[in-house]
């Protein structure tokens, strides 16, 4: 998609119009299509060139909703090359029309190229907020990409090589070890997962490192490529979309590619665990107990609990291997139960610092994302308690699992850096089968914009 600011308006020129009053020039028309102002009511008048989308109010974010519900139209119509206008001073808007003219069309045979023109018409707008925005909406779509690859071609020595890519282009280093190095370095949580699976797990270590950096903040990503359950093997049902386990990684990935691009002044270091969790005579089994880095051994109850094991391992490996973090933050696909508790379209916020967590769910709103934090209690750690290892990877209760699941990640956590942690639970929103505001079908990228702006706010 190409963007322009202030270029003289073209005669074929498409104007998007968002309005919260149905203007007079076209109430008969829209009373005879029934068009109301109601949140995301799209009408398209081609005979007049104009798109208008109704909200109840227009904000900083229905304006980027706006912008999404309009190119997804003109996705939808037959134009093969389309010029839009907008007048707006919100540069968002370039984000929007971006996120909504995503389409993942990898596995269709045949593929139609489109291409868009946005020319926004504004007095404010400055060149770089557009490359920042177009910046922040390609990471966003690189991460849907990531996500919406199916296993067979998308695997973990695949995301290292992606991991790669990204460092080679943004200058920044990458390091990935593999299974020895699990072996030799004692990380048999990460080691025992993906052991069924025919490719080797990744560790992977993105380090983006600017002169005279303000901060140091540790990213980690769940990134299990597929997650079959393992031999405690989820209901056919359930492993549907599975291929999504990978957003917490895919998510680490965005934001190392889409920090260093906005030269953001923090040292970020990005760690993945990429794992497939498979069956297989190899495979590991409830009632094994696995050695974690930190020495914590661990009962496995459930083989699908996995997602905790593969970040015990990578949150001690950051620990390990770089001093004096000041921010630590995890995401990860982790449970079904925060789905249950928060809906598909909410991010689960948990931690020990009140005031951070706080920090993350505001962050999310500025940007049109939705989060909540979701509160530790001492009474649901005891849930995690194992008679014959330090502790079991499974709650005695099947209630309150986002928690459970957040307080297990906790034991791996040192008492220094406890009050530095968040662990963010997209297993909603990560992945929705419908469209939703900015989001296609599919992946959707969550979790990338709300981070970025927590880190932008590190400052204040
Ligand atoms: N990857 C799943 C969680 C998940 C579920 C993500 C639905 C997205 C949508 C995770 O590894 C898992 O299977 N968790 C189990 C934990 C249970 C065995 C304690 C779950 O949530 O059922
Ligand atoms: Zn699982
Ligand atoms: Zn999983």
């Amino acid at each position: 998609m190409k963007v322009e600011i202030n270029k003289s308006i073209q005669k074929d020129s498409i104007k998007i119009c968002l309005i919260n009053n149905i203007p007079d020039d076209i109430k008969d028309m829209a009373s005879l299509l029934e068009f109301k102002i109601e949140d995301e009511n799209i009408l398209f008048l081609p005979e007049q060139n104009k798109i208008f989308v109704a909200f109840e109010q227009i904000t900083q974010q229905n304006i980027k909703v706006g912008l999404a519900i309009a190119t997804r139209k003109i996705l939808a119509t037959n134009y093969t090359k389309a010029h839009i206008s907008i007048d707006s001073n919100h540069s968002e808007v370039v984000l929007g029309a971006m996120l909504g003219f995503y389409k993942f069309d990898r596995y269709k045979s045949k593929k139609t190229q489109k291409s868009l023109t946005l020319n926004i018409i504004s007095n404010t707008i400055k060149e770089q907020e557009i490359i920042d925005n177009q910046n922040i909406a390609k990471s966003i779509n690189m991460v849907r990409d990531i996500v919406n690859t199916t296993p067979e071609d998308f695997y973990p020595k695949i995301m290292a090589t992606k991991a790669q890519q990204i460092a080679k282009e943004n200058n920044i280093l990458c390091d990935v070890k593999g299974e020895d190095f699990f072996i030799s370095h004692g990380m048999g949580a990460i080691g025992a997962v993906g052991r069924a699976s025919r490719h080797e797990s990744k560790l992977i270590h993105l380090t983006y490192k600017p002169q005279n950096a303000k901060k140091k903040i540790v990213l980690v990503g769940k990134g299990l490529t597929y997650d079959s359950g393992g031999l405690s093997l989820k209901p056919s049902d359930y492993m549907v979309n599975m291929k999504s386990d990978k957003s917490g990684g895919g998510v680490v990935m965005g934001l190392m590619n889409v920090c260093a691009k906005l030269k953001l002044p923090y040292e970020i270091h990005g760690i993945i665990g990429a794992v497939e969790n498979m069956i297989g005579g190899d495979a590991y089994k409830p009632d094994d107990v696995l050695k974690a880095k930190n020495g914590k051994t661990i009962e496995v109850k459930n083989t699908d609990a996995e997602g905790r094991l593969v970040l015990a391992d990578c949150l001690c490996y950051a620990q390990d291997s770089i001093n004096d973090i000041d921010y630590m933050v995890d995401f990860a696909t982790l449970t079904g139960a925060c789905v249950v508790g928060v809906g598909s379209y909410t991010t689960g916020i948990m931690g020990h610092n009140d005031k951070l967590m706080h920090r993350m769910v505001k962050s999310a709103l500025i940007c049109g994302e939705y989060a909540t934090s979701l509160p530790f209690n001492r009474y649901l750690k005891k849930q995690l308690k194992s008679e014959i290892a330090d502790i079991s990877n499974t709650a005695s209760s099947r209630y309150g699992g986002a928690l459970t699941a957040g307080l297990f990640l906790s034991e791996f956590i040192e008492e220094k850096y406890k009050r530095k942690w968040l662990h963010c639970d997209i297993a909603g929103p990560s992945f929705v089968q419908e469209i939703w505001g900015v989001n296609p079908h599919g992946a959707s990228g969550v979790g990338v914009n709300m981070c970025l702006e927590f880190i932008k706010s590190l400052d204040s």
